[in-house]
């Protein structure tokens, strides 16, 4: 996550526009997994990645691509999105098929495991590169260069079979040419930009406390509920006036749905302690006002209110009761 955040803080810092190219690099690559445990019995898993950060997935059951953020699909519509769907399908199915036919003819032995990387590179002077590698058992076994499939060096007979093989599909070769030096750049960009509107984005926190069953006698958990920001990295920390509360404990930022954050910070004190402590939150979205809440304050705002309410509660009383003396003194 970090490499991705340092490129776009980068890109933002550089003041790349979107029509302008990036200033750094952007990498783009899908990992296949694929298990082939007996004639009968095959297993693919797939994802893809922006830098380090997970933003595809892949469901076999149904063949369908998983989008992992809201901009996922970059600036692809719905159709494209449809259509490599539709194309990865294929894929899968026809290498299942091809392997299980030609999997005893070529020895290669169950149970066995293919993986393949396959993506681009974006650099500043808008070249970009492309690469598709498939290893078998861990190894590196071929990849695809020049529109033509190439046996690694350390591969063996089977490797320079398999590529005899795959050679003669010429559809398959400029398909595999065109989504790696094509589709490949093009989704890559605009992923890339999508990826930054999206970081660029800020959401305040939503803050309030609360005390949790004490966790001994004559102590209280004091939880301070950080919730809905964006970007992940926030400050929180109970306090006394200045002074930062060391016992403060930080659970782990959890995601919400709508791709926001929430964490819990609890301090462990002697209850009668617990007056005069805060929880103050700092965070991008807040710029340097960061939010203090006073534990206790709820409390004297209760107060504040038995104050208010009860004097007009016992005048609203006694307003009824002059009217009810009055009416009674009208009856004749
Ligand atoms: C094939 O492998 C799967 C998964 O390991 C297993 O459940 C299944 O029984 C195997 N089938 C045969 C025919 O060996
Ligand atoms: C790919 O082809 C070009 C020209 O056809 C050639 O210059 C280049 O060396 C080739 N690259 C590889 C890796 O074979
Ligand atoms: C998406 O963005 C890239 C780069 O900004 C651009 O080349 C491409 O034409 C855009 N649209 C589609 C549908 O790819």
């Amino acid at each position: 996550m970090l490499c991705l955040e340092l490129v776009l803080l980068g890109a933002l810092l550089l003041g790349g526009d979107s029509a302008e190219a990036p200033q750094e690099h952007i990498l783009f690559h899908i990992i296949q997994i694929s298990s082939f445990a007996n004639q009968s019995w095959t297993q693919h898993q797939g994802s893809g990645w922006l830098g380090d950060v997970q933003t595809h997935g892949w469901e076999s059951e149904s063949g369908t691509i998983i989008f992992l953020h809201a901009w996922s699909k970059g600036n692809f519509s719905d159709e494209e999105m449809i259509d490599l769907e539709l194309l990865f399908r294929v894929y899968f199915l026809g290498l299942t098929r091809e392997t299980q036919e030609y999997a005893s003819q070529l020895h290669f032995g169950y149970p066995f495991e293919v993986q393949v990387r396959a993506g681009c590179e974006l650099h500043s002077s808008d070249i970009a590169e492309s690469f598709l590698q498939a290893a078998y058992e861990g190894s590196h076994f071929l990849s695809f260069q020049n529109m033509s499939w190439v046996p690694a060096p350390e591969g063996d007979s089977r490797a320079q079979s398999v590529c005899d093989l795959m050679n003669q599909y010429e559809g398959i070769k400029e398909t595999v040419h065109r989504l790696l030096t094509s589709t490949c750049p093009r989704f890559a960009l605009g992923l890339f930009d999508a990826a930054r509107v999206d970081y660029e984005r800020q959401v305040r926190p939503q803050v309030w406390l609360s005390a949790h069953p004490s966790p001994g006698p004559g102590r209280l958990l004091l939880v301070c509920h950080v919730s809905g920001f964006y970007p992940k990295p926030v400050w929180v920390m109970w306090m006394r006036g200045e002074q930062e509360q060391w016992a403060t404990q930080q659970g782990d930022v959890l995601p919400h749905a709508d791709g926001t954050w929430y964490l819990r910070v609890t301090l462990d004190v002697v209850a009668r302690e617990a007056a005069g402590l805060s929880c103050r939150v700092r965070h991008s979205s807040l710029g340097n006002q960061d939010i203090i809440l006073y534990w206790g304050h709820h409390l004297s705002a209760y107060l504040i209110l038995l104050a208010v309410a009860v004097p007009l509660l016992l005048l609203i009383v006694l307003a009824l009761w002059f009217k009810k003396r009055c009416s009674y003194q009208d009856i004749p």
